[in-house]
């Protein structure tokens, strides 16, 4: 008899980000909290994730919303406490949702009492546990790095702190000092908080800009950015700032820490443009991370060959490491897929959740979140060069004041879009050709068919050029997903096929229908079809 190993709780779930700042307030601040994730937990569930990441909750002064550190073992009190903590991970296992943490070791807030400490004086004990160095003898920063708070301009990754007269790295910010890494201290310190959180039930973390945690340690100046290169070459090319070989060595340790508890996942945000070789060398042999983030279609355009040369490089690339991808259409970083249109939006939304790999959702994608216009007197966000508040407002539950967010006496820390009456949680699910159907029909379908969570994935060479067109395998089970990103209708020729039948459209209005030899896709229409006799690729026969 042939014994099925229960496939990894992350390569077949789908994970949900949760913005907690913006999800559900319970306490009339205007700010989401712990407790309003719990409330939703019964939406979540309906909805059909099996994880949500949470974006960081812990004690910060919010320069950079949470992604600045004062406590890694505690909650900010805008939050919660630690028992809101505990509560929203028994509530969610109680609904086999696992949680996962945001967890931020590159760097604290310049608050954080080491930092405070370590400013304190070049003696400090906790000196070391930042990266210092002097300025060069004209008074500049000690080398050429570049900062990252915004890649587009001239400006230094180091700050200089007026009273020990030294610089430290800061690459993201001066209020984000980094941490150094080469000091074991530090190690065992970032090592303590993730077992305090596993040892609370978390179910693994993602962990921010892991690939700048090792730095030179003679501090080299990088290749200054050569004509014709952007800042994203920068990033990819650099080889001291980040992109470290000892990188990988930490994530090991970190990895070890939690190879020690069941079932955790180890998730690790590398930069954005990395090429899928690179990216699949986070993998390492199954010893570094489960997941190094692909951030593609947070930025490719929409459009069909494009998106089919990624998939497949990126899908071979992972294949001939036995590693497994992800894929996201948008995160608390980028602006939100609906900009590309609803018709578009749909298809991306059948290809994120068809894909071989771990998809993530971004709260509110699934009703179709607008980007909203903000303000210059509503702006919360320091990096006003991508402007992250538009793709970070509070979800839209439904249509009562504040969208069911917060209580209409409480003004929401950002503006709801004015769209919430008509684009809501509530209103969507009561149409049955809504976004949100469309969503949960997906993870539904994506739930039922190992072919979509674990089958192999092989482009279909013979679509015509605006479609992508591929089949995910199984066991024998055969499915096609089509996408048409044109605004024509085509026909699909399914090669050997008598027998095809239409699972789901991206439409929402053709379940069941059946074709033999050849389907037509409507303008902008996705399908998801049962082709158990199509023929494979004649190249691989
Ligand atoms: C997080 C950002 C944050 C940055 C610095 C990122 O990758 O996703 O939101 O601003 O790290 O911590």
């Amino acid at each position: 008899m042939v014994t099925h190993k229960k496939p990894t709780w992350w390569k077949v779930g789908v994970i949900y980000q949760v913005y907690p700042r913006s999800f559900q307030d319970t306490n009339e601040d205007g700010v989401g909290d712990l407790s309003g994730i719990v409330s939703r937990l019964d939406y979540l569930e309906w909805l059909g994730i099996d994880a949500i990441w949470i974006s960081p909750f812990y004690p910060s002064p919010m320069e950079d919303f949470g992604y600045d550190i004062t406590d890694y073992t505690g909650l900010d009190p805008v939050f919660g406490e630690l028992p809101d903590f505990d509560a929203l991970v028994a509530e969610a296992h109680r609904r086999s949702i696992r949680v996962i943490l945001d967890f931020v070791p590159n760097h604290t807030s310049h608050l954080h009492p080491w930092f405070v400490e370590s400013r304190s004086a070049r003696e400090s004990e906790k000196r070391n546990w930042y990266i210092w160095q002097d300025p060069k003898p004209d008074g500049s920063p000690p080398n050429n790095w570049r900062g990252q708070a915004d890649p587009d301009t001239e400006g230094s990754a180091w700050a200089f702190d007026e009273f020990t007269g030294q610089y430290y790295l800061a690459n993201f910010s001066p209020s984000q000092p980094e941490l150094n890494w080469r000091n074991t201290e530090v190690r065992e310190a970032m090592m303590d908080a993730m077992r305090f959180w596993l040892d609370r039930d978390a179910d693994g973390f993602r962990v921010d800009m892991v690939d700048f945690l090792g730095k030179d340690p003679d501090f080299r100046d990088e290749s200054p950015l050569a004509e014709g290169k952007t800042p994203r070459d920068y990033l990819v090319e650099a080889r001291y700032q980040l992109n470290r070989p000892e990188t990988l060595d930490y994530i090991r340790e970190m990895k070890r820490i939690l190879d020690q508890y069941p079932d955790r996942v180890l998730i690790g945000e590398v930069i954005y443009f990395l090429p899928v070789e690179r990216m699949a060398a986070y993998y390492g042999e199954g010893d570094l991370l489960d997941l190094p983030t692909n951030f593609r279609f947070t930025f490719l355009p929409p459009e069909a060959p494009v998106l089919r040369r990624f998939v497949d490089d990126y899908d071979a690339a992972l294949r001939e490491h036995g590693a497994w991808p992800n894929h996201c259409l948008g995160n608390h970083d980028s602006p939100r897929v609906s900009r590309h249109g609803e018709e578009t939006s749909r298809l991306l939304a059948m290809m994120l959740l068809t894909l071989r790999g771990t998809p993530f959702v971004y709260y509110g994608d699934e009703i179709g979140m607008p980007n909203v216009k903000v303000l210059p007197d509503k702006r919360q966000d320091g990096w006003d060069y991508i402007g992250r508040d538009p793709a970070r407002t509070p979800m839209q539950w439904d249509a009562s004041p504040n969208a069911g967010f917060c209580h209409e006496h409480a003004e929401p820390w950002l503006p709801v879009s004015d769209e919430f009456e008509k684009d809501n949680v509530e209103s969507q699910r009561s149409d049955s050709r809504s976004m949100l159907a469309l969503y949960r029909r997906l993870l539904g379908l994506r739930r039922a068919e190992q072919a979509l969570s674990l089958g192999d994935y092989e482009a279909m060479e013979d679509a015509p050029e605006r479609c992508f067109a591929y089949r995910r395998q199984y066991e024998g089970r055969r499915l096609l997903v089509a996408l048409n990103f044109s605004g024509e209708a085509i026909r699909l020729t399914l090669a050997g096929c008598t027998d095809a039948k239409i699972l789901l459209s991206t439409y929402l209005n053709r379940d069941g229908e059946t074709g033999a030899e050849t389907l037509e896709l409507r303008p902008f229409e996705g399908i998801v079809a049962e082709v158990p006799d199509m023929n494979p690729n004649e190249t691989e026969v």
